[in-house]
């Protein structure tokens, strides 16, 4: 019997990219999803890659009643992935009580029945957010975290220490957060990827939609910054190369590898790279010219930042292998393909 894995928002972007490295590494796969900010043919997509359609189960997590008999149905599972969240930093700023109550209590009714039923191993999404701006690059684990610029980046930082001590006051526990940098790409058969709902807040799908026609240019946002080309800089890792991490951080708890309760991962390439050289990257990589102007900068954005991935690398056996111009062509096949 194959262990069983709960994933939840398994079918969001970097959800569904983890639910098909799980599966090609042998484990069941339950995905709890709300379809807010996703689509239930994701499920055959990911079949058209594994071949296998993942069990599914659609609520929302806030509802601490409906996670209960979700536990109640599904006695046998081994450990949880926890995506789903709300993750638009701009509308964070307009709707912070919704971010909190949705990221903040789906959270804890997770971790509610994890004791409830004896689930002990939980893998957290968690972000680079955490960090602000550090004064010191690249980041490791243990840079101080900062205050969140966003509602979206507090209800992150709030979710790690609520883990840190529920696992304190309950040592059965055991956890992992991955601290991701920029996620973006999409698999290799361009049957998933990202799929953002409206005008695209972040750098990558706005650009492939500008080079598709369905926008008219990329802003740059601003070339101001204390950096060679002016630009901000940030550490852009392909999705397949983040899912592959939660494979290797579920089978580290699974198979009791953990040094820590509660151990924390920069997930990135530990490459800086600046939108300019994003934008040369990806004409270079598809033969397609990107039009874009330089604008003012974007409120909240912070200047430059980019992780040390050596605990991940020693620590889990895991390194990033896609290389930037990879990684921007799978965006670009997958903007063509949807
Ligand atoms: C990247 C760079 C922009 C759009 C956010 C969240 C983070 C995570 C990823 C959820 C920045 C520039 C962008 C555009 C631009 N989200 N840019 N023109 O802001 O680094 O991170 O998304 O987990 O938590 O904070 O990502 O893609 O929005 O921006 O010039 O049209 O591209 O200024 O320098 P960001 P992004």
């Amino acid at each position: 019997m194959n262990k069983q894995i709960l994933v939840t928002g398994g079918t969001g972007f970097i959800g569904s990219h983890t639910v098909v490295e799980l599966q090609n590494s042998g484990y069941d796969v339950v995905i709890v999803d709300n379809l807010s900010n996703s689509k239930v043919e994701v499920l055959d997509k990911i079949k058209e890659i594994s071949g296998i359609r993942p069990k599914f189960e659609q609520f929302d997590l806030t509802d601490r009643q409906k996670v209960k008999d979700f536990f109640q149905k599904y006695s046998g599972i081994e450990a949880i992935i926890h995506f789903a969240a709300s993750k638009a930093v701009g509308e964070s700023v307009e709707k912070p009580l919704m971010y909190y109550n949705n990221n903040l209590n789906s959270l804890m009714n997770i971790m509610e029945s994890m004791m409830e039923f004896n689930v002990s191993n939980l893998v957290f999404s968690s972000s680079c957010t955490v960090y602000g701006q550090p004064d010191r690059l690249p980041v490791t684990e243990q840079t101080p975290r900062k205050e969140a610029e966003s509602p979206y980046g507090n209800t992150k930082t709030i979710c790690e220490d609520i883990i840190r001590d529920t696992i304190k006051a309950y040592p059965s526990l055991k956890g992992i957060a991955l601290r991701y940098f920029n996620p973006i790409g999409a698999h290799a058969t361009a049957k998933i990827g990202e799929l953002p709902l409206g005008v695209p807040n972040n750098l990558i799908p706005f650009l492939t939609q500008t080079v598709a026609g369905i926008r008219p240019e990329l802003s740059v946002f601003g070339d101001d910054y204390n950096t060679a080309d002016g630009s901000a800089i940030r550490d852009y890792i392909h999705v397949v190369d983040l899912a592959k991490a939660h494979v290797v951080a579920i089978e580290r708890l699974l198979n009791n590898r953990n040094k820590e309760n509660y151990e924390y991962f920069n997930v990135g390439t530990g490459n800086g790279v600046s939108v300019l050289e994003i934008i040369k990257s990806f004409e270079r990589a598809t033969g397609e010219k990107v039009p874009h102007k330089i604008v003012a900068r974007r409120a909240g954005d912070i200047e430059k930042i980019y992780a040390d991935t050596s605990f991940a690398n020693e620590e889990l056996g895991w390194k990033a292998e896609s290389t930037l111009d990879e990684t921007l062509l799978s965006a670009w096949k997958w903007q063509l393909n949807i």
